[in-house]
């Protein structure tokens, strides 16, 4: 007996504390919150009520902790059976720059339901209010949610951890002539009254809370897949994603069934901040997606794949955030080689690879770990290509190590293990000790795990993807740049977009004067479609003061907000006197219609004072 015993205790790992939320879940947890939620676009504000179901862990006569952001708090109820509420005293603490206010509440020993009747603040971090201008179509107002990492708090006092799982239920009212869309249970056929009802049977974090309100139609692609979106790009987008179920189908087949029911996508207003978010049973997608010809629906392999790696086995805290990122990318290149082929899996394999080698030339140290330390820190802090491309490389290299049916085995049996579960570094560790590296002790040390998760930089046994279209579009970059090959006789017949982008990051940042004007009258890459390879232009164009770019660059600058474009053009930009002074004016004009979140990112970077 003894030994079994043992065993297990060594097989379970301590719970560790979220160093990014307020509340208490070891002693009372919540289980289930139902919102009453109104929408006021005059006000930019939400207003009504949070019901949280709790539990309390153990013996003990805690206060339920909630984590807060800028909310108003009307009041908190408290009630034994969810139909009786009598009033409770409520304190919020001191505010914390980064984690908002902690929300208490006594709770009598038969406690069960606590009512927090709230409006959010005017610079909610998870909102954007935005006006009939700002959205595709002119003429409605739209707003829409971003919870991850740690603003949920800012529009629901909840506890805001990932390491808390919980359903949820919700009333969403309106004004009449808009759509309500949310992360739970979406009916395509509801007609426009104004009031929306929703349920999300399976338990998810908070950061997995999302809503979004517009002049928003559906178009279905396959039995369980469909995409929303402002009338004027739900018809582009429906084309571009027209894969989507056989991605789903993909995914299945590889690490076992889809357990969301329905799996849409939303295409966002322009100023998005990511290109994409996956939430629950409605992924939130950046326009900039829609290239026209498919070549950035990765993007959609990568938030479909969060339905195993992150929606189903989530991050315990933003420590563990490649658990989520790292995971998904390697399952998003799978479902690529899978729907479009091992050559496309391949080549974004070398592009992820290069802009992180890219990436950790100039991160520090501390920084390149995949089991990062976040504390005292914005999680966004972590959000470098290390929890994303290393992470990916990491799983490559077990593939490696154990081969593929090995691995696959491997991570079906984790996403069933640890479904709508959420854990950490230390708890994967133990799982992949017991079901891949237990053994065979010459295997175990190949896959050098420690180093993998918990050193700086990338180990010497990280897999090398490499591309052969990619080698040719790399030696042209080199030709060219030397002036070895004149712009007439670069072989770039039947290129893809794939390639393009490598040509383009090849590319020396101490280029002749004339070789982008030469470049571009040739293939016209002011005047490309694709946001990917337009952001790699405009970098090029602002390094070599390239003006007749400079213009796209402003209208680029305004016309969508994806932090992952903005943050570097912005940086690039604010290398010269004269980059200082555009993107300055650049950005007077373009912040009114950014998100807090980009907002946030940019003002520290050009130093704006308001
Ligand atoms: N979950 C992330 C977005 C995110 C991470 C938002 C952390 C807030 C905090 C999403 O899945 C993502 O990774 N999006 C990427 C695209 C992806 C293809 C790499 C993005 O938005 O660029
Ligand atoms: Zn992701």
């Amino acid at each position: 007996m003894l030994p079994t015993l043992l065993m297990i205790a060594t097989l379970s790992a301590p719970p560790e504390r979220d160093a990014h939320s307020h509340a208490n879940p070891e002693q009372v947890r919540v289980t289930h919150a139902d919102l009453d939620l109104t929408v006021e676009f005059e006000k930019k504000q939400l207003n009504g009520t949070a019901t949280l179901t709790i539990e309390r862990v153990g013996k003990n006569d805690g206060p339920l902790i909630l984590d807060t952001n800028g909310l108003t708090i009307a009041a908190t109820e408290i009630s034994d059976d969810g139909k009786t509420f009598a009033p409770a005293t409520f304190k919020l603490g001191e505010h914390d720059p980064i984690l908002g206010k902690a929300l208490s509440i006594p709770l009598n020993a038969a406690t069960k339901f606590v009512r927090v009747t709230y409006t959010t603040g005017p610079k909610s971090n998870a909102l954007q209010w935005l006006s009939p201008l700002q959205t595709a179509g002119k003429k409605a107002p739209y707003l829409f949610t971003q919870s991850q990492a740690i603003d949920a708090r800012s529009w629901v006092p909840i506890q805001d951890t990932p390491g808390v799982r919980f359903t949820y239920a919700a009333r969403v009212r309106t004004p009449k002539d808009l759509r309500a869309v949310m992360s739970a249970g979406n009916d395509p056929a509801q007609a426009r009254t104004g009031d929306y009802r929703f349920e999300m049977k399976q338990p998810i974090p908070a950061y997995l809370l999302a809503l979004a309100v517009g002049d928003i139609e559906f178009r279905k692609l396959g039995p369980r897949t469909g995409v929303y979106g402002e009338p004027s790009v739900v018809g582009k987008a429906a084309l571009e994603f027209a894969e989507l179920e056989e991605m789903v189908r993909a995914c299945e087949k590889l690490y076992g069934p889809y357990r969301w029911e329905r799996y849409d996508v939303l295409v966002m207003p322009p100023s998005f901040p990511f290109g994409g978010m996956e939430n629950p049973r409605l992924t939130f997608a950046s326009p900039t997606v829609l290239a026209g010809d498919k070549s950035l629906v990765s993007l959609l392999a990568h938030e479909l794949a969060h339905s195993w790696s992150g929606n189903l086995v989530t991050n315990a805290t933003w420590r563990d955030f490649w658990l989520n990122e790292g995971f998904t990318v390697y399952l998003e290149r799978r479902i690529m080689e899978e729907v479009y082929g091992k050559a496309r899996a391949e080549a974004e394999a070398v592009l992820g690879k290069r802009s992180l080698e890219r990436e950790l030339a100039e991160l520090p140290k501390d920084d390149q770990i995949l089991h990062i330390n976040l504390s005292g820190r914005q999680p966004v802090d972590g959000l470098t290509d290390v929890p994303y491309e290393k992470g990916a490389l990491f799983l490559k290299h077990l593939e490696a190590v154990y081969g593929r049916a090995k691995l696959d085995a491997f991570l079906k049996k984790y996403f069933d293990h640890f479904a709508f579960k959420s854990i950490t570094t230390a708890e994967f560790k133990l799982f992949l000790h017991e079901h891949l590296l237990k053994g065979d002790e010459a295997k175990a040390k190949a896959a050098n795990i420690e180093e993998w998760l918990h050193s700086p930089g990338l180990p010497k046994d990280a897999p090398n993807p490499s591309a052969g279209d990619l080698t040719k579009a790399e030696a042209t970059a080199n030709d060219f740049a030397s002036g070895k090959l004149p712009v007439a006789q670069l072989p770039v017949k039947g290129w893809t977009p794939q390639q393009w982008l490598h040509f383009l990051n090849t590319l020396p940042n101490d280029l002749k004067p004339n070789m982008l004007a030469v470049l571009d009258e040739r293939f016209h890459l002011t005047l490309t479609g694709n946001s990917e390879l337009l952001f790699q232009w405009l970098l090029l164009s602002i390094r070599h003061g390239y003006a007749p770019a400079m213009e796209r660059l402003e209208g680029f600058l305004t016309e969508q907000g994806r932090r992952k474009f903005l943050k570097p053009l912005y940086e690039e930009l604010m290398k010269s006197k004269e980059g200082r002074e555009r993107a300055m004016k650049i950005y007077r004009k373009a912040r009114p219609g950014y998100h807090p979140i980009s907002i946030d990112t940019i003002d520290t970077i050009v130093g704006w004072k308001e």
